[in-house]
């Protein structure tokens, strides 16, 4: 089949803020060889290539002169089943949170607690998804991907992915390879991570003992939906900004003229701070620009969201105005979690 190619495509449908720029050209990659089309395609016409996932991680600023590839590829398989550990493998097209009930619905454990994630299996990798205590270097097996450069299926290991907080290869090295299939081991008895944040808590007030991983599926779901705005309601990107990593001397001198400061220490030494602590006790909880839809969510202030209809650049310039407060009162910078473009 010959790969379609739009041209002149607004991408609002396609990126969960919502924000209406032009692609120069636009097509879905349902297979491998679509994918190869496209890289043609973009040879051919001297355009460049952005490969997106379901756009729930992206900032766009601007039109974009390239032509935009939506992975779209379908499908998902057990590939071997001990009876303890079992390997599953899902195409880069296929949509995070439908993943996750399907392994679930297998009587899988491992990926309840990144329920209810907005994305794509494909993308999922490029960031390290994670939430409430499990990231998905700890559940990953490997991955192929295409390699732009010379056209070759590679293999992934979960070494060669160089995982870290929100960050792997595919995000230092964007652009560089195509995330086709991402394989994940996952296990027939529960091992269940419940000490993360509210987890237990809620399970408890269920009078839920001896939780099933669905059971922690559910109340994930719950406790995302209280607190994360839906981007089919509320156009955002999730966390706008990772939680910064600072020196311990930092962190203790913060602590002391902040005492509610939320604080992580690190097995390195380093201390993890609650990015949206510092927003909020910054006075920026449910801030709105006045004349444009650029704000901060009213219940989480490490969501940036769209109230209808903020540019990319809007957006942007809210998310610099908000760094260079919190660099001014805590001496912390802030870095950015979604891909600008
Ligand atoms: N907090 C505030 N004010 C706020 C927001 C948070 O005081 O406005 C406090 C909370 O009360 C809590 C602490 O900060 O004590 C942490 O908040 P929360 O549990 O909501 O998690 P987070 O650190 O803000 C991270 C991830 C989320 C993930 C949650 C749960 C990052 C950048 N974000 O948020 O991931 O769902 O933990 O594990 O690490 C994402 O990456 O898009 C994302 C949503």
């Amino acid at each position: 089949m010959t790969l379609q190619v739009q041209s002149a495509v607004s991408l609002k449908p396609f990126n969960t803020f919502g924000v209406d720029v032009q692609a120069k050209a636009f097509a879905e990659a349902r297979s491998d060889d679509d994918v190869r089309q496209a890289l043609a395609f973009s040879a051919e016409h001297g355009l460049p290539l952005l490969v997106i996932g379901g756009g729930s991680n992206l900032l766009l600023t601007a039109d974009i002169q390239a032509l935009v590839l939506r992975m779209a590829s379908r499908g998902v398989r057990l590939l071997a089943d001990d009876g303890e550990q079992v390997i599953v493998e899902a195409e880069a097209g296929e949509l995070w949170h439908p993943f996750v009930l399907w392994s679930l619905e297998q009587g899988l454990s491992g990926l309840e607690n990144l329920s209810l994630i907005p994305g794509t299996v494909g993308a999922a990798p490029m960031q390290n998804i994670g939430a409430y205590g499990v990231e998905i270097k700890d559940v990953f097996h490997s991955l192929t991907a295409l390699d732009r450069q010379t056209g070759q299926l590679l293999e992934f290991s979960l070494g060669d992915c160089a995982f870290a907080y929100r960050d792997s290869v595919f995000k230092r090295e964007t652009g560089r390879w195509v995330i086709l299939r991402v394989r994940f081991v996952l296990s027939r008895a529960a091992h269940l991570h419940l000490e993360y944040g509210p987890v237990r808590q809620r399970l408890d007030e269920q009078g839920i003992g001896q939780p099933t991983p669905k059971d922690v599926s559910l109340a994930i779901c719950a406790i995302r939906s209280e607190k994360l705005p839906d981007p089919a309601v509320l156009g955002n990107a999730g966390s706008f900004f990772k939680n910064p990593l600072v020196p311990a001397a930092l962190a203790a001198e913060l602590k002391r003229h902040y005492p509610g400061l939320i604080a992580y220490p690190q097995d390195d030494g380093q201390v993890k701070l609650a990015a949206g602590w510092l927003i909020e006790h910054a006075g920026w909880k449910g801030y709105r620009d006045a004349g444009n839809g650029a704000g901060v969510h009213r219940l989480q202030s490490l969501v940036l969201v769209n109230y209808g209809n903020a540019t990319g650049l809007q957006l942007l310039n809210l998310a610099q105005r908000i760094q260079n407060d919190i660099a001014q009162r805590y001496n912390v910078q802030l870095e950015m979690e979604p891909n600008l473009y």
